[in-house]
């Protein structure tokens, strides 16, 4: 009998990251499964995140670091020898990047999406294996009426959401074409405990923290339904346990708010003033807003998200405000980004 269904080994691409730390936590603590995490360690990377948990004897023995490229197909496959899955959260994520640089955006989330499903390809031939592959809400395009659902149109309108489109059609090209085992899941804005402070909700409480302003873009009407991480990697391996080949679910937190309130939100559970609120130059083709149908993945993985917005965000505070020696030198060590960003949108 295998530790989690028919799984016993998992390739889990980008565990040092914000998503895929919390995935990594929760094959180790909540499964039997062994766990190989590749990751390039790029400046999203955290590994003292896992530290400790990866350090603990009941879970050193199941749990195998590789540092590289998912690009790199001899790193990918060695990374893979033994694995039965593979769960891709490997990826650049942050869209006001890719506004000033698409290229490794697409070198990951293209190129590197076709050299992790060439590689399964081969060992396919040897064994099953099934590839998850964590996409995004963002893929649909800006959605200002309704609910986004599966087979809906690919409508991206940033760099970023056209490389994840690009990945994403290729899972589903690779599916059709050599008949790989796929599934997809597309989730909605992540927030939690160790996200990188460039997304909103962890840039605002930590500028909060420091009396710094919060610069909200434009009006701050721009609408996004934010998810709470441990709902979303509850809902990718649900994904990986009981999705359908070849299928893709969305899985969104239910948390349908817009920017302003987002920071109002911070600031009142920081007992802080509305007037570090600052509106700043708007995002070049902002989408003013995604919105998620979940009916799929609530009827067929038996998913659905539980954290509220309120608890969520209470937590997230509580935790940046308790954890400045986490955030702070990563802060700090992209002091440049933060300048070319703001100092000229204010
Ligand atoms: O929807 C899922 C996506 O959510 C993921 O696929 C992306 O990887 C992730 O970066 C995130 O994209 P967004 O662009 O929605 O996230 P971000 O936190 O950058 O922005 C959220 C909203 O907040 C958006 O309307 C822009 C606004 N914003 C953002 C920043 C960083 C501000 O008003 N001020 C800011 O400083």
């Amino acid at each position: 009998m295998a530790p989690e269904g028919r799984y016993q080994r998992v390739l889990v691409t980008g565990g040092l990251g914000f998503i895929g730390s919390s995935y990594v936590r929760l094959l180790l603590t909540e499964t039997a499964l062994e766990v190989v995490n590749l990751d390039l360690m790029t400046y999203a990377a955290h590994p003292e995140t896992l530290q400790e948990l990866t350090s603990d004897p009941r879970y050193a023995a199941r749990y195998t670091f590789v540092k590289g490229d998912i690009a790199d197909p001899a790193v990918v496959r060695r990374a893979l020898e033994g694995c039965d899955a593979v769960v891709n959260f490997a990826a650049e994520t942050h869209v006001d990047r890719s506004i000033h640089d698409a290229a490794p955006f697409v070198h990951t989330n293209v190129e590197g999406v076709r050299v992790l499903l060439d590689a399964v390809r081969e060992a396919a031939r040897e064994r099953p294996v099934r590839f998850v592959h964590v996409s995004t809400d963002e893929v649909y395009g800006e959605v200002l009426e309704g609910l986004s659902r599966e087979d809906d149109p690919f409508r991206p309108r940033s760099p970023y959401s056209a490389s994840k489109a690009g990945g994403d059609l290729l899972v589903g090209a690779y599916g059709v074409t050599y008949g790989l085992d796929t599934v997809v899941t597309r989730g909605s804005n992540n927030y939690g405990t160790h996200q990188f402070p460039e997304k909103i909700i962890p840039l605002f409480i930590t500028n909060a923290l420091d009396d710094q302003p919060l610069p909200v873009y434009g009006t701050g009407k721009a609408i996004r339904d934010y998810i709470f991480v441990t709902d979303h990697v509850r809902g990718i391996h649900a994904a990986l346990l009981r999705g359908r080949r070849g299928e893709a679910y969305n899985l969104g937190g239910q948390n349908q708010t817009d920017g302003l309130s987002v920071a109002r939100t911070i600031l009142d559970a920081l007992g802080k003033p509305h007037t570090l609120i600052q509106h700043v130059q708007d995002r070049p083709g902002h989408d003013l807003r995604y919105a998620l149908d979940i009916t799929k993945a609530t009827r067929e993985l038996g998913w659905r998200p539980t954290v509220t917005f309120a608890e969520g965000i209470a937590q997230t505070v509580r935790w940046y405000q308790e954890h400045p020696d986490w955030w702070r030198p990563l802060k700090a060590a992209q002091a440049a980004f933060f300048t070319q960003q703001y100092a000229q949108r204010s």
